[in-house]
C-alpha cells in the first residue's frame, strides 16, 4: 500500500516527520507492506499533515494527523481507506475546499513527489518545453501574450508585452538573463513557496521556455534565505533536470542552452523589488534604481532581463502545452487565468486556493475560509501583503480582479488574504504600516525614509489623543505625499493600508 505524507515546510512544522516515524515504527512492529511516499502539500493548511493513502478508487485523506493517531487509525483501517474515523475526509478529490478550485497552475501540486522527474513526466511535465523548443521564439511569446497573463508578484504587468521588450532588445547584447522573483515577503504569503517545494520543475520549465522565448541562456532564482527547504529542494531538482536534459547546454537533445542557478537574498523586503533585487544580485546592498531603464531593456549587469514572480513563471508550461487560449478562457474583464490565492490570518480553514478571476472576497472567506479561527467576527481583511488596504464589510463582494480592487481604492497584489476578527485594533495595523516602512525602506527617497518615521510619530500622538484633528489631517497629508513622492511602490503604497484605515474604520482612530 502506498501511503503519502507531505514534506513541505508547513507539513513539517505541524509534525509530519514525527507521524512518518511511527507510521514505519508500526509498520515494522505489525509486518505489515507500506511504501511511504513524501508528496508536495496539496495546500490545505488546515488539515496538514494531511495523511493519503491510495485505494483502488483513488486517494483517501485524514487530516490533520499527529504521530499519536497513527496507531489508532491503522487498528481502524487506514491502510483499506476506512471512512470510520473522525479524522477520516474521504476522496482527497472530493475534499469540497479542493474540488471547487481551478487548479492550471497547482494541478500536480501535492500529487506528486516534489523530486521525481518520472512523476513529473508523467503529470505532463516538460510538455510546454518541448512545444516551445518547436517554435520561433516570436511565436512564443505571442502565445504568452494570448494567454493574457498579467504579473502575478502583484504590479499585474502583461507578461507577453515584457517579454517582447526583452525579445526586441538587440543589438550588442549578446547576454540576455531571466531572473525569477522568489523574494516572496509579503504577509500571509506562501504560494511561491509551495510552487518550489512542491513542483520545483514547473518554475525550472517556465524558467527555460522564457529563456528561449527572449533569447536568454542564464536564468537565477533569486530565493529568500528564509526558505531554506525550498532551495535545497531548488538546488537538488536543478542537478537532477540538468543531468536529464531539461537544463544546460543541449536542451532536449535541441541544441539550444539554458543554465540556472539558486541566489540567496539575506532577509530584507526591499529586495522584492525587482530593480534592487537586481542590485543585490550584483552582489551590492539591494537598493532601488529609478526607472527608466527598465530591466527589460537594462537589467542585470546592464543586460536585457526579465524579472518575473515564481507564479508567473509557474503558469508558463501550462499555457506553452495547453496554448494561450485555454488559460485565458478563465477569468473576468482584463483578469485572465487564475490566482493563487493564500488565505491566512485569523481563518479556520487557511492554505492555497487556486480560483479563476471573479470569485468575491467574501465567498472566499466564508465558503473556503469557513469564518475566523477564534469563532469571533470578521471584522476586517489586508488582501495585498503589508502594503495593501484593509477592506471593510461594505467591500467584501468586490469580486477578484486586479481593476475591480483598483476600483475600491486596494490591491490584490500577489493573491495574500489576511483576516482579522473584531478583537483587532485598526489603529495599531495602521501605526505597523508606517513602523514597516521604517525598518524595510532602503532609504533611498525622503517621503519613504523620514515620511514613514514621521507617520509613526503621527499615528502615536493620535492614539494619544494629543491634537487629535490637526494630527488627522496631517496623516493624511503625509500619505499623500508619500503616494506622490516615492520612488518605488515600498514608500508608495505604505499609506494604502494607513488611508484605508482613515476612511473605513475611523472609530479606532478615536479612542
Ligand atoms: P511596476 O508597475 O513599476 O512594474 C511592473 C513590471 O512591469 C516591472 O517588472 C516593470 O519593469 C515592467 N514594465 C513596466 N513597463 C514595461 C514595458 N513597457 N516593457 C516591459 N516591462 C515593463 O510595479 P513594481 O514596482 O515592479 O511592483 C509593484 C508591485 O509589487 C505592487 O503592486 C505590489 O503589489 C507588489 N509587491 C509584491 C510583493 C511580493 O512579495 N510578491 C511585495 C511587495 C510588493
Ligand atoms: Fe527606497 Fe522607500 Fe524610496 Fe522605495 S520608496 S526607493 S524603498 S526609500
Amino acid at each position: 500500500t502506498r501511503v503519502f505524507v507531505p514534506c513541505d515546510t508547513t507539513a513539517l512544522a505541524m509534525g509530519a516527520d514525527e507521524v512518518v516515524e511511527r507510521l514505519e515504527a508500526e509498520v515494522r512492529v505489525r509486518g505489515l507492506e507500506v511504501e511511504v511516499i513524501r508528496n508536495g502539500s496539496r495546500g490545505l493548511a488546515w488539515l496538514e499533515p494531511l495523511v493519503e493513502v491510495e485505494t483502488s478508487a483513488g486517494r483517501v485523506a485524514y487530516g490533520p494527523v499527529d504521530a499519536d493517531d497513527v496507531g489508532e487509525l491503522l487498528d481502524a483501517g487506514l491502510l483499506e481507506g476506512t471512512s470510520e474515523h473522525p479524522l477520516a475526509q474521504g476522496l482527497t478529490e472530493e475534499i469540497p475546499w479542493l474540488a471547487r478550485q481551478q487548479r492550471l497552475t497547482f494541478s500536480r501540486v501535492g500529487i506528486t513527489d516534489p523530486l521525481s522527474l518520472d512523476d513529473y513526466r508523467t503529470h505532463g511535465g516538460f510538455r510546454g518545453l518541448e512545444a516551445a523548443l518547436a517554435r520561433e521564439p516570436q511565436a512564443i511569446v505571442d502565445e504568452v501574450k494570448a494567454s493574457g497573463l498579467r504579473g502575478r508578484g502583484g504590479a499585474a504587468f502583461p507578461t507577453g508585452i515584457k517579454w517582447q521588450t526583452v525579445l526586441d532588445a538587440s543589438g550588442d547584447r549578446d547576454q540576455k538573463y531571466i531572473v525569477c522573483n522568489a523574494d516572496e515577503g509579503d504577509s500571509g504569503t506562501f504560494a511561491d513557496r509551495l510552487v518550489m517545494e512542491c513542483d520545483p520543475y514547473m518554475l525550472i520549465e517556465g524558467m527555460a521556455i522564457a529563456g528561449l522565448a527572449v533569447g536568454a541562456t542564464q536564468g537565477y532564482i533569486y530565493l529568500r534565505s528564509e526558505y531554506p527547504l525550498a532551495h535545497r529542494i531548488l538546488d537538488e531538482a536543478i542537478a537532477r533536470a540538468e543531468a536529464a536534459g531539461y537544463l544546460g547546454g543541449d536542451l532536449c537533445g535541441s541544441g539550444r542552452r539554458f543554465d540556472l542557478e539558486v541566489r540567496l537574498g539575506a532577509g530584507a523586503y526591499i529586495c522584492g523589488e525587482e530593480t534592487s533585487l537586481l542590485d543585490s544580485l550584483e552582489g551590492k546592498r539591494g537598493m532601488v534604481r529609478a526607472k527608466p531603464p527598465l530591466p527589460a531593456i537594462e537589467g542585470l549587469f546592464g543586460q536585457p532581463t526579465v524579472v518575473n514572480n515564481v507564479l508567473s513563471l509557474a503558469a508558463i508550461p501550462f499555457i506553452l502545452d495547453q496554448g494561450g487560449q485555454a488559460y485565458a478562457d478563465y477569468g473576468m474583464g482584463r483578469s485572465r487565468g487564475t490566482l493563487p490565492l493564500q488565505l491566512a490570518g485569523n481563518v479556520k480553514r487557511g492554505g492555497l486556493i487556486e480560483l479563476a478571476f471573479g470569485i468575491s472576497l467574501r465567498e472566499l472567506m466564508e465558503d473556503f475560509g469557513a469564518g475566523t479561527f477564534s469563532g469571533r467576527p470578521l471584522r476586517a481583511v489586508q488582501v495585498g501583503g503589508p502594503l495593501g488596504a484593509y477592506l471593510p464589510e461594505s467591500q467584501w463582494d468586490t469580486p477578484l480582479d486586479y481593476e475591480a480592487f483598483a476600483e475600491v481604492g486596494a490591491v490584490l497584489g500577489h493573491g495574500g488574504v489576511v483576516m482579522f476578527d473584531d478583537s483587532v485594533d485598526m489603529a495599531e495595523q495602521a501605526r505597523f504600516s508606517m513602523e514597516f516602512c521604517t525598518v524595510e525602506s532602503c532609504g533611498k527617497c525622503t517621503p519613504c525614509r523620514i515620511g514613514s518615521v514621521r507617520g509613526v510619530e503621527v499615528i502615536d500622538r493620535i492614539r494619544a489623543n494629543q491634537d487629535r484633528d490637526a494630527n488627522l489631517e496631517l496623516l493624511g497629508e503625509l500619505c499623500e505625499t508619500m503616494v506622490d513622492g516615492s520612488l518605488c511602490a515600498m514608500g508608495g503604497m505604505t499609506p494604502f493600508p494607513v488611508q484605508s484605515v482613515i476612511k473605513h474604520f475611523p472609530e479606532d482612530l478615536q479612542r
